[in-house]
C-alpha cells in the first residue's frame, strides 16, 4: 500500500543511507545535507568500494549514493555487487556533469536513479525520498511473495553471532553428512534445519519434520521406519515409513533426545547400513534420506547416565551447529520483532503496522526465556492488540500476559505458560475487554449501535459484557 502522505512529508522518511565517495568533506557533505531534510534516516558514509560492501553485508543499508570514479572498485563494480549482495536496495549514482554514458550504463546494471555533480538539493532529496520509499516497497513485496509461495525459509538477524550461523549452515548445506542442531527451545532449530535443507542440493525434494516427543513410543518406531500389514493389532495396511517416505529429501528428527533405547538403536543401524527393517518384516528398504537431528537437551549428560548411546551421538554429531539463545544476540530483536509484526499483519490481512522505538526498547529489554518463538507470539498478540498503525505501550501493557507487568520485564515461562486452554482464554478475554471498551466508548454505551458496527447481535454482545462485567452507563455521556 502506498502511502501518499509520506511520499509527500519528507520529515517522514526513514531508513539507512550509505554515501560513498573517496572526498571525505563531499561524503559528509551530502551526508549532512540527508540528514537536515529527513532527520529520521540515518547516514553512514564510506570511502572505497570495499569498505561499502562490508557495511551492506553486515548491518546492510535501504539507499546507496556511490561516487563512480574511486580508486580501488568502483562505482559500477560496486553497484553490482551491491545488487547482489541486496536486490532491495536502491541505488543511486553520482556522475560528473555531461557524464551522461555512464549514468545510463550504472541504470542498466539496476541503479535506479543519477545525480549530477554538484549536487542540487532540490534534487538529492527527491532522489532520496524516492529511492528509500521505493526500497520499503520491494522489502515488502519480497517478505509477502515468499509467504505467500511458502519458499525458502529466512533467518533473520545480523548480530555477529546469526552471520557466524548464516556460514555456518551456508557450509553444512554443501555437504551431506547427518547434522546435529543444538540450541534452547524456540530458538530457532526448526528454522535451521529447514534452511540446511533448502540450501543443499536435496532442496525441492520432500523435508519431513518428525517431531519425536508428540508420537507415542510405540507408534514412533513404525512411523519411523515402517510396518508390513498386520504386524501389530491395528496395523491393517503395509506402511512405508517416513525415512523411505522421504526419498531424497531431508528427515528433521526434533528432539532427539527423548527417543527410547529401540528408536536408538534402530536408529543407528539406519545411519549405519543406509538401510531400514519394517515392523514385523525381513526386508530392508534403502533410505537415501539425509538426517538432520535437532535436541535442546545436554546429549553429553544423557550419554553419561546411559540414557543415550554413545555411538548414536556420534554418527548424528557428524556435523553439529548451536543456535545461540536470543540473550546472547539481542541486537538481533528489533530486527527481528518488526519481522514478526509485518508477517502477524499480513497473516491477520490488516494494513501494516509499526512498532515504536520505547516498544523495541522495551523489547530489548525483556527476557526471553521461550527465544524467538516466545518474541514471535509477542508480536502477534501486539498486532491484535493494536488498533491503530504504530504499536505502543498502550498495546503493549494489554498483550502482555497478566503477573508479567512490564515493570517486571519477565518472560512469561519462568514459572511454566500453563495450559494452552488457559493462556488462549486470557488473550482472547484481554482481546475481547478492550475491544468492547474502545466499541462502546466510540458508540458512547449505545448498544444497539455498537451491536450494528461490531456485526454481533445485541443479546450477544449483552451476554459478553455481562461476562466481562462491562456496562453500557460507564461509557455515556
Ligand atoms: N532467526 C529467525 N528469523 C526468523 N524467524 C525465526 C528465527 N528464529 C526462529 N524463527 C521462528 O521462530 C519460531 C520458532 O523457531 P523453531 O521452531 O525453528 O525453533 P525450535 O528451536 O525448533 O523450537 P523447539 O525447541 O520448541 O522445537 C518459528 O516460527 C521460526 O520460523
Ligand atoms: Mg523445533
Amino acid at each position: 500500500m502506498l502511502n501518499t502522505a509520506a511520499l509527500s512529508e519528507s520529515s517522514q522518511a526513514t531508513g539507512r543511507i550509505l554515501v560513498v565517495d573517496d572526498e571525505p568533506d563531499f561524503a559528509r557533505g551530502l551526508t549532512r545535507l540527508i540528514a537536515s531534510e529527513f532527520p529520521d534516516t540515518e547516514c553512514v558514509t564510506a570511502h572505497r568500494g570495499e569498505d561499502a560492501l562490508a557495511i551492506l553485508a553486515g548491518r546492510g543499508a535501504d539507499l546507496i549514493i556511490t561516487d563512480l570514479r574511486m580508486p580501488g572498485m568502483d562505482g559500477l563494480a560496486l553497484l553490482g555487487h551491491a545488487l547482489e549482495i541486496d536486490p532491495g536496495l536502491s541505488a543511486v549514482v553520482l556522475t560528473a556533469h555531461g557524464a551522461i554514458e555512464t549514468a545510463v550504463e550504472a541504470v542498466k546494471l539496476g541503479a535506479y536513479d543519477f545525480l549530477t555533480k554538484p549536487v542540487e538539493p532540490g534534487d538529492l532529496f527527491g532522489v532520496v525520498r524516492r529511492g528509500l520509499e521505493r526500497s520499503r516497497l520491494a522489502r515488502e513485496n519480497a517478505r509477502l511473495r515468499e509467504l505467500l509461495s511458502g519458499g525458502a525459509p529466512v533467518l533473520i538477524g545480523e548480530s555477529p553471532a546469526m552471520l557466524r550461523l548464516r556460514s555456518a549452515v551456508a557450509a553444512i548445506a554443501q555437504s551431506d553428512y547427518p547434522v546435529l542442531v543444538r540450541g534452547e527451545s524456540g530458538s530457532g532449530k526448526e528454522l535451521v534445519a529447514r534452511l540446511i535443507h533448502a540450501h543443499s542440493s536435496r532442496a525441492g525434494k520432500p523435508f519431513l519434520a518428525v517431531n519425536c516427543p508428540a508420537i507415542p513410543e510405540t507408534l514412533l518406531e513404525s512411523e519411523l521406519f515402517g510396518h508390513e500389514k498386520g504386524a501389530f493389532t491395528g496395523a491393517d495396511k503395509h506402511r512405508r515409513g517416513l525415512f523411505v517416505e522421504a526419498g531424497l529429501g531431508t528427515i528433521h528428527l526434533d528432539e532427539i533426545g527423548d527417543i527410547s533405547q529401540s528408536v536408538q538403536t534402530k536408529l543407528l543401524r539406519v545411519l549405519q547400513e543406509h538401510e531400514v527393517r519394517p515392523v514385523g518384516s525381513n526386508k530392508t528398504s534403502r533410505v537415501e534420506a539425509r538426517v538432520v537431528a535437532s535436541t535442546n537437551q545436554d546429549l553429553e549428560a544423557k550419554i553419561a547416565t546411559r540414557d543415550f548411546r554413545e555411538d548414536l551421538y556420534y554418527r548424528l554429531n557428524v556435523l553439529s551447529v548451536t543456535v545461540p539463545p536470543l540473550r546472547e544476540r539481542l541486537d538481533d530483536v528489533p530486527l527481528l520483532a518488526q519481522y514478526f509484526l509485518k508477517t502477524a499483519c499480513a497473516e491477520m490481512r490488516v494494513p501494516e503496522k509499526t512498532a515504536s522505538p520505547e516498544v523495541l526498547a522495551w523489547l530489548v529489554r525483556r527476557e526471553w526465556p521461550g527465544n524467538v518463538r516466545e518474541l514471535q507470539n509477542m508480536m502477534r498478540r501486539l498486532a491484535v492488540f493494536c488498533t491503530g498503525e504504530s504499536v505502543d505501550m498502550t498495546a503493549v501493557r494489554l498483550a502482555e500476559p497478566a503477573g508479567h507487568s512490564s515493570a517486571q520485564g519477565q518472560g512469561a515461562t519462568r514459572a511454566g505458560i500453563g495450559p494452552y486452554k488457559n493462556a488462549k482464554a486470557q488473550v482472547v478475554n484481554q482481546f475481547t475487554d478492550a475491544y468492547l471498551r474502545e466499541l462502546l466508548a466510540a458508540t458512547q454505551g449505545n448498544v444497539s449501535e455498537a451491536a450494528r458496527q461490531s456485526g454481533l447481535s445485541r443479546v450477544a454482545l449483552q451476554k459478553i459484557m455481562a461476562r466481562l462485567e462491562i456496562t453500557a452507563e460507564q461509557f455515556r455521556r
